[in-house]
């Protein structure tokens, strides 16, 4: 039994210069955590609201003083006293004193650093690893099985970075290798970075090499989306790895972006696209480098092309729902009677809760949907998600490429899960 004695937030930098939420909360027993959270740039319009100062003085608008009074001055008053082991309910606590679907007047920002920092200080008052206290919630929530975790996740690698989050030229926003899933963990990290390595090497023959993306993949200059997936598949040769059998491909389309004036414009094709000649596109695409993962294929609400392609390339390749279904349970329930995916990306900041994401995880696995646990482009050195993705037993986790500090800060947490187990 343990007791919230105090709860103080701060403005800090994420890893784009750009101001986040980091908290901290003690408790009687002396414990302290410290959580801090991600922002997206690519996000889906229903997303839980980011609150943000929009103070044109302050880091052009996007500083979180707003969100980090309210976790001063109403969240904190209100779960002071409780004992953290309670995190259904002091998320419901804070759930009801935000009262709107969208965490519109507190900010999902300011309530999700209360409540994974709630986990974490659980976790440490306990004195339980932090993946395993996941688990014991998500059990109890029954999101999960009670089956030994076992599995560290396979890491889906974005190695190759466009969109928004690239250097302008490639229209897709991710492209990703994913190792074998039998693979152990290390090693499948292990040839992750040694893939990494071997795509510089390419872009730099090839006189392609431009910079780094958000993610901490390359944001090359090539002509083609299609160019882009060639120098994977070749790096993952060269790296004297099999494609099919080491080794799989993966998109993420991040369709928001190539969704203009309603048809899809991608330099790939000299024409813009309907849903119907996406699909065509897609199916090409996938005869010529079997893609086993294909995210947000279609914009948010373009749920005739979500379904369609589900229905013909989802037997044998995960489609996976982002911006589609922004971790909200509404529209989670509306894509599995829809039959609009087959997987999905968890990211606890669109929707604000560590329980409200475990009721996504828990309606997903209902459908027998494949689940990704993700980071976000705009990420801090905090791992809870990779001790999140252990404990939900997820099947994959997205945390971009094994580079940069924010990214293996989540990938070398995942090291250590797994000799944790292993000692077991
Ligand atoms: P975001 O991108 O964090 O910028 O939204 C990640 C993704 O789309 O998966
Ligand atoms: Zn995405």
């Amino acid at each position: 039994m343990s007791k919230i004695t105090q709860i103080w937030s701060r403005e800090i930098l994420d890893s784009r210069a750009v101001p986040t939420i980091e908290t901290a909360i003690k408790l009687d027993t002396g414990h302290v955590a410290v959580a801090s959270i991600p922002t997206g740039a690519s996000t889906g319009k229903f997303e839980a609201l980011e609150l943000r100062d929009n103070d044109p003085k302050r880091f052009n608008g996007k500083g979180v003083l707003k969100a980090i009074s309210n976790v001063h001055e109403k969240i904190a008053p209100a779960i002071i006293g409780y004992d953290p082991i309670n995190q259904f309910e002091i998320d419901q606590k804070m759930i009801t004193l935000d009262g709107t679907p969208n965490k519109d007047n507190l900010g999902a920002n300011a309530i999700l650093s209360v409540s994974l920092c709630v986990a974490k200080v659980a976790s440490v008052a306990v004195g339980q690893s932090l993946y395993k206290w996941i688990n014991q919630l998500a059990q109890a929530y029954k999101a999960v099985t009670s089956d030994p975790m076992t599995h560290i996740p396979t890491p889906v690698f974005n190695m190759i970075n466009g969109g928004l989050h690239g250097a302008g030229n490639l229209d897709f926003q991710e492209f990703q290798v994913i190792p074998r899933t039998s693979k152990p963990y290390h090693l499948a990290l292990r040839s992750g970075a040694e893939v990494y390595n071997a795509i510089r090497n390419s872009l730099i023959r090839r006189g392609a090499i431009h910079s780094t993306g958000d993610e901490g993949g390359y944001a090359p200059n090539l002509f083609t989306n299609a160019d882009a997936l060639e120098i994977n598949v070749e790096a993952i040769n060269e790296s004297g790895y099999k494609i099919g059998q080491d080794f799989f491909l993966g998109l993420d389309v991040a369709a928001n972006t190539i969704h203009k004036n309603g048809g899809y414009s991608i330099r790939d094709r000299s024409n813009a696209l309907n849903t119907s000649s996406l699909i065509e596109f897609y199916q090409s695409i996938n005869e010529e480098y079997r893609l086993t993962y294909l995210e947000d294929p279609f914009y948010e609400e373009d749920w005739d092309g979500w379904k369609q392609i589900t229905s013909k390339l989802g037997d044998n390749m995960m489609i996976v729902g982002d911006d589609l279904l922004v971790t909200n349970p509404e529209k989670v329930k509306k894509a599995i009677s829809e039959k609009a995916c087959n997987a999905i990306l968890v990211k606890p900041n669109q929707i604000g809760t560590v329980t409200e994401t475990l009721e996504v995880i828990k309606l997903a696995r209902e459908a027998l949907w494949k689940v990704i646990v993700s980071h976000r482009s705009g990420e801090t050195n905090d791992w809870f998600i990779a001790d999140f993705a252990v404990g939900v037993r997820s099947d994959y986790v997205k945390f971009g490429a094994p580079a940069r500090g924010e990214r293996v800060a989540k990938y070398n947490r995942l090291l250590s899960i797994e000799a944790e187990l292993a000692t077991k």
